[in-house]
């Protein structure tokens, strides 16, 4: 059976307090309450997450964590957070391997080796993880493509088939990102991708997983360019940055998800 359009907000370090957070949260309920085929799910800073559950109360959003420890259950680990805690806070979903995590410059540089321990505690611990991937630039020789496999794979390494019913990718490219994006990605480039990953996971797994994975678009989501990520692009989702962070963008975006859904499903 085919999985509803998944539409995730990654709010990264914002918005600054828990009251703006609920703001938005609110605002995001009230313009998505009506829709059916399609699955809301934000990931705010970790410290809102408890606070943001109780107001999404019986609602159908989802919250999630950014980023989760390598470590499960509890211990010594000054600053970490566990994928057990976040199950505890009613976090369903957890984001692994962002490329701001991933990145070395920013001072972290999580390698896919880590990235692998983060998705197994996650998903020991009863989440869903959104494994992010995605290369910082093309080059003429497609070499990017060896990146975006080793990604998958490493990453992946030693998951279950079973396990890879909860799993959910997100392609990211790193230059389509954010403020300081080079340019846009276009639907192709996107579709391209997604036959490619799932190419890898058939490989890996079987074509019944890899079948059945959903896989994201992220970068520059806005509700201009998502209809054609979605319909000429087939993106099963996005994983929404900026936007995300706007109740009224974000809503529009969820709709053109809703509606491009009963297409995809007519
Ligand atoms: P932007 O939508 O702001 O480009 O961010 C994308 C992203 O990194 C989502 O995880």
């Amino acid at each position: 059976m085919a999985k509803r359009t998944l539409i995730a907000g990654n709010w990264k370090m914002n918005p600054p307090s828990v009251r703006e957070a609920e703001k938005i949260l609110k605002g995001v309920m009230a313009r998505t309450a009506g829709l059916r085929k399609t699955e809301i799910v934000i990931f705010p800073p970790s410290v809102f997450i408890e606070r943001l559950v109780k107001i999404a109360g019986r609602s159908k959003i989802r919250l999630g964590a950014q980023d989760v420890s390598v470590q499960s259950g509890s211990g010594a680990f000054t600053g970490e957070v566990s994928a057990d805690m976040f199950y505890d806070s009613r976090a369903r979903y957890a984001i692994a391997g962002h490329s701001e995590r991933r990145n070395p410059s920013a001072g972290r540089g999580e390698s896919n080796h880590e990235i692998n321990f983060k998705i197994k505690a996650a998903l020991a611990a009863g989440l869903s993880p959104v494994l992010c991937v995605g290369e910082r630039e093309r080059d003429r020789d497609h070499a990017y493509l060896q990146l975006i496999k080793s990604q998958v794979e490493e990453c992946l390494k030693g998951i279950s088939k079973k396990s890879m019913e909860k799993m959910i990718i997100a392609y990211e490219p790193v230059w389509a990102i954010g403020r300081n994006a080079v340019r846009e990605a276009v639907p192709e480039e996107f579709q391209e991708m997604k036959i490619f990953i799932k190419k890898i996971l058939a490989d890996k797994f079987g074509i019944v997983p890899a079948d059945t994975v959903r896989i994201l678009y992220g970068g520059s989501v806005s509700p201009k360019n998502a209809e054609g990520f979605l319909r000429e692009g087939e993106a099963d989702g996005f994983l929404v940055g900026r936007d995300s962070l706007s109740p009224d963008k974000f809503g529009r975006i969820a709709k053109i998800a809703e509606d491009a859904g009963q297409w995809r499903l007519s």
